[in-house]
């Protein structure tokens, strides 16, 4: 690769790939009168669970309620604990401890960033009652270990799929095996498709259907095993629920991007691919792992990590330094144990994290970056990061080695 000058205009590290196509889908619905909840965010529905491969996919506002609901639908509440990943993004864990259950993290493998599954029996006890697994950045876990504990010990599983949509596992759509009860994704503008905001929740058995669907209005029940039929202005309310519906503007925009998605999955893929290659001989930063056969990589984030002692820079030097080269960058995510909510809470709930601390998780969230990486970028754009890296990185060497020889 040849080396290349500062870029002249600021490269984000996503942006989400809104066609003309969707635009004026948008405006057709804005302008038919029917904007919310509606005949377009069924078909949106349908075409997901198509794609997908599973029998039920409900849309909603984003994915944190997804989340959120899929615990409430397991009954998961106080005295209960949820083993999941001690890096993700904060909704994962915030929302076990909204129910009132407690979240009991596992530290990541070094190399995929993932939930590590061989140290997810250890932390069984007889309280836990779900493992949500968290495929980060796109690459799903280690899940045929994670089904087998779960059958084992009795529990349920449910995917936090925000990152891999459109991504397969065992060659099968995530969230497409029955083996986990729910799959949530999410539709945010810097996933791999978008609907501005939005989420799904996929899962096979129907019974969780109404439990979900009243969760996401209301707690509003129609139809069957009420007395009044689908289309009546009248309805029962057997729960309180909550207000996360997803909206036909919203779905003018999803259908469109899940025509889409395959290319942009395509897309991904030969940019992350491009980076590993050029990146290669760069020892300063950990390269994030690539799939392999069983575990697609969706590449929805391209994650490096800085080694501060061979950079010679801290993260936040780093990012800085890039910024200045007008390349962005985004930091998913800073370890979750170190946020003050989170230090308090995990005094009282020592149970929580593991006796040996959670080494992986804690370098990872104070040297990690992710680089630019959207459908839309081009060769060239891989390029200029690459070299502004390798260029902030040789300035700061060189600076170290005046100041050692001074
Ligand atoms: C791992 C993970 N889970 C859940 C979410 C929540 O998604 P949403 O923004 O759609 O609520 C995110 C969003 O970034 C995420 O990264």
């Amino acid at each position: 690769m040849t080396e290349r000058p500062r870029r002249a205009s600021f490269l984000p590290f996503s942006r989400p790939m809104i066609g003309e196509e969707e635009i004026a889908e948008v405006v057709e619905t804005l302008r038919s009168g029917w904007i919310t909840t509606g005949p377009k965010s069924a078909r949106f529905e349908e075409a997901l669970a198509a794609y997908n491969g599973v029998p039920h996919c409900l849309a909603l506002l984003n994915a944190t309620t997804g989340l959120e609901m899929t615990l409430g639908a397991l009954g998961i509440g106080p005295g209960d604990e949820v083993i999941t990943t001690s890096h993700t993004f904060v909704c994962t864990v915030s929302n076990v401890v909204l129910r009132g259950a407690v979240p009991i993290l596992v530290d990541v493998e070094p190399d995929t960033m993932n939930i590590d599954a061989e140290r997810i029996e250890e932390r069984i006890t007889p309280r836990t009652r779900a493992i949500v697994p968290v495929h980060y950045a796109g690459l799903p876990c280690r899940m045929e270990r994670v089904w087998e504990i779960a059958a084992r010990h009795g529990l349920h599983v449910v995917e936090d799929a925000a990152h891999t949509m459109g991504t397969r596992y065992a060659g099968r759509r995530i969230g497409s095996d029955p083996r986990s009860v729910f799959a949530v994704y999410s539709f945010h503008p810097n996933k791999n498709m978008t609907t501005i905001e939005g989420g799904a929740i996929a899962f096979h058995d129907g019974r969780h259907a109404a439990y979900l669907k009243g969760q996401r209005f209301h707690g509003i029940a129609r139809g069957e095993g009420t007395p009044f039929p689908e289309a009546s202005p009248l309805y029962d309310v057997p729960m309180p629920g909550r207000k996360s519906n997803f909206m036909d503007v919203q779905a003018a925009v999803g259908l469109h991007q899940l025509a889409k998605l395959d290319g942009f999955m395509a897309r991904r893929r030969e940019l992350a691919r491009r980076y590993l290659s050029a990146l290669a001989d760069f020892p300063e930063l950990v390269l994030p792992a690539d799939g392999d056969s069983v575990r697609e990589h969706g590449w929805n984030l391209f994650v490096v990590r800085n080694r501060p002692e061979a950079t010679g820079l801290t993260r936040e030097e780093l990012v800085d330094a890039l910024k200045r080269e007008n390349v962005g960058t985004g930091i998913h995510w800073q370890a979750l144990h170190t946020f003050s909510f989170y230090r308090r809470y995990f005094e009282e709930h020592p149970e929580g994290l593991p006796k040996d601390g959670l080494p992986h998780a804690t370098f990872t969230g104070a040297n990690l970056m992710s680089l630019p990486l959207w459908p839309g970028m081009g060769e060239d754009d891989v390029d200029d990061v690459v070299s502004a890296l390798r260029r902030v990185v040789a300035a700061s060497r060189a600076r170290t080695r005046v100041a050692m020889a001074g």
